[in-house]
């Protein structure tokens, strides 16, 4: 039997939106727009370096201390967009598929660039389905350096190919690839992420039996 990777942030709940929007009142401070087409590439990938794009493609040079101020004000911006979360916020759809791997024996693990995703998970009242939690609390690279996969893997105690990860970054889904893992696009089906097995709009695309004959191993 493989394991479960799941990213957090686009995949498990919309914090995605929330990161959006706090990014965007920060490049505000300099009078910069930020994208929705460029907000797409700062998915999956650490805050810090998140204010590193934003300022080269804004052309902003700022003292370390400066620097520091705004990772702290944008966290605290997306902080106050998270404090009402509660377990109706997750996806449609993820609690059934956890539900059911879980059921199933599968081992799950969580892969993400966020430092907040144990306050996410337990808002959601998730935090239990995990038998592992890697984050952007234990991982020097971020996405689509495939660091926090493989430490997911360790911890799990299986082999990299033998996990499937379920992604909506471009970088995340690079990351999955590079890690040698099967990977999962959960997105909007416009979007290309080229992930090993395919794409879904939500997990109520799938049903979760369906799902499971990927977690089967063939030896
Ligand atoms: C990723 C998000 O999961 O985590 C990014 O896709 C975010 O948008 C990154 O910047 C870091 O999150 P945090 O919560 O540590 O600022
Ligand atoms: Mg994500």
């Amino acid at each position: 039997m493989k394991s479960a990777i799941f990213d957090l942030d686009g995949v498990i709940v919309d914090t995605a939106k929330f990161h959006y929007l706090a990014w965007k009142e920060i490049a505000q401070k300099f009078n910069y727009k930020l994208t929705q087409v460029q907000n797409e590439k700062l998915k999956g990938i650490s805050r810090k370096d998140s204010l590193s794009l934003l300022l080269k493609w804004s052309g902003n040079n700022l003292s370390n201390n400066e620097f520091n101020n705004l990772l702290a004000d944008k966290n605290d911006l997306y902080l106050d967009q998270i404090k009402n979360l509660t377990k109706k916020d997750s996806l449609p759809g993820i609690n059934k598929t956890l539900n059911y791997l879980k059921k199933a024996g599968i081992k799950i693990a969580l892969g993400s660039a966020s430092k907040n995703s144990k306050i996410v998970l337990k808002k959601l009242s998730l935090i239990n389905f995990f038998d592992v939690i890697i984050d952007g609390n234990d991982v020097l690279n971020s996405k689509p350096n495939p660091e926090v996969f493989i430490k997911g893997a360790q911890a799990l105690g299986v082999p990299c190919c033998d996990c499937i990860v379920f992604e909506d970054s471009i970088a995340g889904v690079k990351a999955a690839k590079a890690a040698m893992m099967d990977a999962i696009g959960i997105c909007n089906l416009k979007q290309n992420l080229k992930p090993t097995i395919f794409n879904i709009k939500s997990f109520l695309a799938i049903e979760p039996n369906n799902l499971l004959k990927y977690f089967m191993k063939n030896e």
